[in-house]
């Protein structure tokens, strides 16, 4: 048995790179009719524009399925977060998420089609990694979307979801990955000993998106290799080593 979502359409904003274009990727495999909104597409949608994401959804069909996923970070110690850098890390991290998911739930109850929406948060919901503030409050945030849209969509049918990346490799993360220093001690403390794939996040998004998760709303999944799980991580010098990019028991 494998998840069939042929008949379906579905929107994915962000979905020109990393996480967004693994999940278009991946809802198109499974059957799916696929439309991205981003900034770099071959018509560009603006979803921090209200007028544009309006214009994209009238030139769409009715989706059945949702992945709002378009965001950034901009890495920021407190005193540096300037009003500038927290009204666009909420303009695209939150407001975009709420108008986007308004816009879709309004269309998808007029046309009386039950659906799921996927929101990508982050272990960053959760937890106060540093230089990070406006985007883990936007993250934070995310969830507040989650409960109350799952809430208030059920009774048409619609299911609300979110997906909790842990550090996954794109773009966004380019730096990270790049300087062994970094990722050496970061997945030191993650069970699955390395950072994550896109298509690993995408997966996850895809299974509540479908009809696998048919009872399955208001509620995140963390895909994170066991981050969250525990305080300070099982790779020890001792008895491991860092080789190719991941903890590895000798
Ligand atoms: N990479 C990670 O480690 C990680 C971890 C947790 C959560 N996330 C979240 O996953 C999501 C995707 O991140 P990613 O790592 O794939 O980043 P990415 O930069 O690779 O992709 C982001 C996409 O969003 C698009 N975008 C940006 N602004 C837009 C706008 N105003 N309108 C339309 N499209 C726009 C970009 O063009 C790009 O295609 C984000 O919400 C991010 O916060 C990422």
């Amino acid at each position: 048995m494998q998840i069939d979502l042929s008949g379906r359409h579905a929107i994915v904003t962000g979905g020109s790179h990393g996480i967004g274009l693994a999940m278009a990727q991946t809802l198109a495999a499974c059957g799916a009719h696929v439309t991205v909104f981003d900034l770099d597409a071959p018509t560009p949608v603006d979803v921090t524009n209200r007028a544009s994401l309006d214009d994209a959804f009238n030139r769409s069909p009715v989706p059945d399925i949702v992945m709002i996923n378009a965001g950034t970070a901009y890495l920021r110690p407190i005193p540096d977060t300037t009003r500038d850098i927290w009204d666009k890390t909420l303009a695209l991290n939150l407001t975009a998420v709420f108008e986007t998911l308004q816009a879709a739930s309004n269309r998808m109850r007029a046309a009386g089609r039950p659906g799921a929406i996927v929101l990508t948060a982050s272990t960053n919901s959760y937890d106060g990694e540093e230089n990070l503030i406006a985007y883990n409050a936007t993250k934070a945030g995310v969830l507040g979307l989650v409960h109350t849209a799952a809430n208030e969509l059920g009774p048409y049918g619609i299911r609300v979801n979110a997906i909790n990346p842990g550090l996954i490799q794109t773009r966004l993360t380019a730096d990270s990955f790049n300087n062994e220093t970094v990722i050496k001690e970061y997945f030191r403390a993650i069970p699955m000993g390395r950072g994550g794939q896109p298509e690993e996040v995408a997966k996850a998004a895809v299974f509540l998106s479908s009809d696998w998760a048919s009872y399955i709303t208001g509620t995140t999944l963390l895909v994170d290799g066991g981050q969250m799980a525990c305080k300070f991580g099982p790779w020890r010098d001792a008895e491991a080593e860092f080789r190719n990019s991941r903890w590895q028991r000798r």
